[in-house]
């Protein structure tokens, strides 16, 4: 395909859970008659010869060859890279942009929310901004909360009775829910938070949709932003065939599930930050198994990091264990998950809530057994739970007894049968939503038109 409506420059975070929905934006995109240029960090580069069409852009982070991500320096990492990766980005742009062939120059720069430094470079060229929030809607309105809350005194949590209290106009969010919550680093996030606050592009993006958030959170959004907002997801089914997984998939889970009764099977996957250690392992897998449901449990080689080093957790379980689990689970250090939950056999989620995730299983109608673990994750699990009413929401203590009530709840349990018969309804609303003439297809058009006049 020949694409002449100019160029965008996409500059992601280079996190799992970030740089998935961004590349898939950038298929969107691309087929909307754009090209992409993807200026990407060293660190986690993905692998170009997934993405043919696109072109790659190294820009210099300054971080070590080992540096490794984790709940403990996620943001740590997020504000290095805002510093380090200035020049070169700035250095692209220059060159780029002296380049000058006319049907190719840079409409505008698109920006993962998290890499504000890219909105700063970019203004300084005179070159137009769009930043692209991979959270949930509702979760950007928190961040905008934190202010007035720390005006109202609210802020800095500090009496443990008010954290199961509602907070006030995010009802039914509860100060426990906040993303800062619990976080050892509360202050460098809320620092990172401010400053990506502070910049103004001239339009937001967000992967979410309408019937999920539309009403309770868009009119809210607009009152604060004076640009247009464009709600283009689940991005995954608006671009299907991108494939963007830093680990390799181990696609002998999907022969394990072809030999299991329909939706029989839990399915368990931490997203690919959160840590558990081995005495938590240890209890999570006593828990399936007393449950005596079938499982497909994805255990990550922790630390992550794209060369896929670090403890090999499965290894370290006892070998009783290993025999008590038999045939009916099956553990793998990375699935196929868009397939896993789409597959017959899957009957839940049991899910940290990542956005990528709760988007992920709602598109297969899947209910989900949250496990927040910090940031968006706690949002996501309240609206998962109490807006949606397809999520189950438990003690949240990793202990074999609490895991196997957890389980059994939601596998054999009428509850989870009424969460699960809602999750296909949300289903089916979602994928009216993408198809042609549902409002994520039109705010894509919406998106490419507003494209097209900004100033070439
Ligand atoms: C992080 C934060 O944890 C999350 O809260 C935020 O919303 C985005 O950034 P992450 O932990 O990576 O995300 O979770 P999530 O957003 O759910 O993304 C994980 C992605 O990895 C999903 O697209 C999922 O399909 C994929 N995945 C996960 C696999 O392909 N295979 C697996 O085995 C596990």
């Amino acid at each position: 395909m020949e694409n002449h409506s100019g160029r965008l420059v996409l500059v992601p975070s280079p996190f799992q859970g970030h740089i998935t929905p961004m590349l898939q934006l950038a298929s969107t995109l691309r087929l909307k008659g754009f090209s992409i240029t993807v200026a990407h960090t060293h660190f986690n580069f993905p692998d170009p010869s997934n993405h043919p069409h696109f072109e790659f852009v190294p820009i210099l982070d300054g971080l070590s060859d080992h540096a490794h991500i984790s709940s403990q320096n996620f943001i740590a990492i997020a504000s290095t890279l805002n510093t380090n990766c200035v020049s070169s980005l700035r250095e692209f742009l220059i060159q780029i942009t002296k380049e000058n062939v006319e049907h190719e120059r840079i409409r505008c720069i698109i920006y993962d929310g998290l890499m504000y430094f890219a909105d700063a470079v970019a203004k300084q060229l005179g070159i137009p901004t769009i930043v692209f929030r991979t959270t949930s809607a509702t979760n950007l309105l928190t961040y905008h909360a934190f202010a007035r809350l720390r005006s109202n005194g609210y802020l800095p949590l500090q009496d443990s009775r008010s954290f199961d209290q509602l907070m006030p106009e995010l009802d039914p969010l509860r100060f426990k829910d906040l993303p800062i919550f619990n976080l050892p680093n509360s202050d460098a996030m809320l620092q990172q938070i401010e400053k990506s606050l502070e910049v103004r592009s001239s339009g937001v993006i967000m992967n979410t949709v309408d019937c999920l958030e539309g009403s309770s959170s868009l009119g809210e959004l607009r009152k604060l932003y004076e640009v247009p907002f464009f709600f283009v997801g689940p991005l995954h089914k608006m671009a299907p065939d991108s494939r963007v997984s830093f680990f390799k998939e181990d696609n002998r889970c999907m022969c394990w599930l072809n030999k299991q009764a329909s939706k029989s099977v839990l399915y368990i996957s931490l997203g690919s930050i959160a840590c558990w250690n081995e005495k938590e392992l240890t209890e999570m897998a006593w828990g399936l198994v007393n449950s005596k449901q079938p499982f497909l449990w994805v255990i990550r080689a922790m630390p992550f990091n794209i060369n896929g080093s670090g403890s090999d957790w499965v290894e370290s379980l006892p070998e009783d264990l290993k025999e008590a689990m038999g045939e009916r689970g099956c553990i793998v250090k990375w699935a196929p998950q868009k397939e896993v939950l789409a597959h017959r056999a899957v009957g839940g989620f049991w899910s940290h809530c990542g956005w990528n995730s709760s988007l992920e299983s709602l598109c297969e109608g899947m209910p989900i057994i949250c496990q927040p673990y910090f940031g968006d994750q706690r949002v996501n699990a309240r609206l998962l739970s109490h807006v949606w009413r397809v999520g189950l929401e438990w003690s949240n203590v990793i202990e074999r007894g609490e895991i196997e009530r957890a389980v059994t709840r939601m596998m054999v349990d009428e509850q989870g049968r009424e969460m699960r018969l809602r999750a296909v309804e949300l289903k089916d609303k979602i994928r009216l939503s993408v198809e042609e003439g549902g409002s994520s297809f039109k705010a894509l058009n919406d998106l490419q038109h507003f494209i097209n006049t900004l100033s070439l």
